[in-house]
């Protein structure tokens, strides 16, 4: 398999990188998860842009634009012949010796990507997954999509641990998202989602469900909901590039609704299909 380190394509094995790398030491840097559909990448253009803003979010201004970013991972796609799978990508703020404040002069960027084999999640998709609640204890910057993951981590861990497949988090009693997700729920036909803020991503399948309830005609609500709405929920999905829509059908051991994936997650899911054709 090839991979991109700043710029250059070349066999993984030959991939070398400092011990003194930002990312590595501090997490100190941006990343990106890009879904391939039949060889081609899903709204790479609204990752890349996103990026860019995530990094400069924390004081990194790119040297690759947009589109150098978008030519370099066609040509990882077709190099790698991935026809289903992943991108990886991420930026850290360089190599330097370990110092916390930023290096000045500025260094250069450390960007990889890779690729990944991945099946679409059609087990979940179609009988959908159970989610823990936990407390949000994460930063308050959540939406810069950072390496630092060590909140996220834990939080999906103990929904491993449990059994389920994903930690639906709260901030007392504010739903934010999911460890790895965005979460929505369906009241009376009416999707509600927290607006893109500083706690949570503004998630790409998360735009890309809005878009497509407005084809659908299923009214939106971006706001906070509470942690009895969600309770009270006929349906509760989560979104993300790898899960796409995937229903949730118990909570803390509780059914949502009739423990079945609900009609208006199956309408957006048929959607969403659509989409991605
Ligand atoms: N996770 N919220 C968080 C905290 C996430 O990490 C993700 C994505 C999302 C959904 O964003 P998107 O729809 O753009 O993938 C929301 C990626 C897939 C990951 O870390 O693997």
């Amino acid at each position: 398999d090839y991979v991109i380190v700043n710029g250059n394509l070349i066999e993984r094995s030959e991939a070398r990188l400092d011990i003194e790398d930002r990312g590595y030491q501090f997490g100190d840097g941006v990343y990106e998860v890009i879904r391939v559909y039949n060889g081609k990448m899903f709204t790479a253009q609204e990752h890349l842009e996103r990026i860019v803003l995530s990094a400069k979010k924390i004081g990194m201004e790119l040297v690759y634009s947009v589109e150098d970013m978008k030519k370099q991972l066609t040509e990882l796609i077709e190099k790698n012949e991935v026809k289903l799978g992943t991108i990886y990508m991420q930026i850290s703020r360089g190599v330097s010796p370990r110092n916390h404040p930023y290096p000045n002069p500025v260094v250069p960027h450390t960007l990889v990507a890779y690729t990944k084999e991945v099946a679409r999640p059609i087990p979940n998709l179609e009988n959908g997954v159970k989610a823990i609640l936990k407390e949000d204890i994460r930063w308050l910057l959540c939406d810069i999509k950072s390496l630092n993951l060590l909140g996220n981590v834990m939080a999906k861990q103990e929904a491993v641990a449990a059994g389920c497949y994903e930690a639906i988090q709260h901030r007392g009693d504010t739903v934010t998202e999911g460890s790895s997700s965005n979460i929505s729920i369906i009241k009376d036909g009416k999707l509600i989602t927290h607006h893109a803020d500083n706690l949570i991503l503004n998630g790409i399948t998360r735009r890309k469900v809005l878009e497509v309830c407005g084809k659908g005609n299923i009214p939106v609500v971006e706001e906070p909901f509470t942690l009895s709405d969600l309770d009270a929920a006929d349906e509760v999905f989560l979104s993300s590039t790898t899960s796409e829509i995937t229903p949730i059908v118990e909570i803390a051991g509780k059914q949502v609704g009739n423990g079945q994936p609900g009609p208006v997650t199956k309408k957006i899911q048929a959607l969403f299909d659509k989409e991605i054709e």
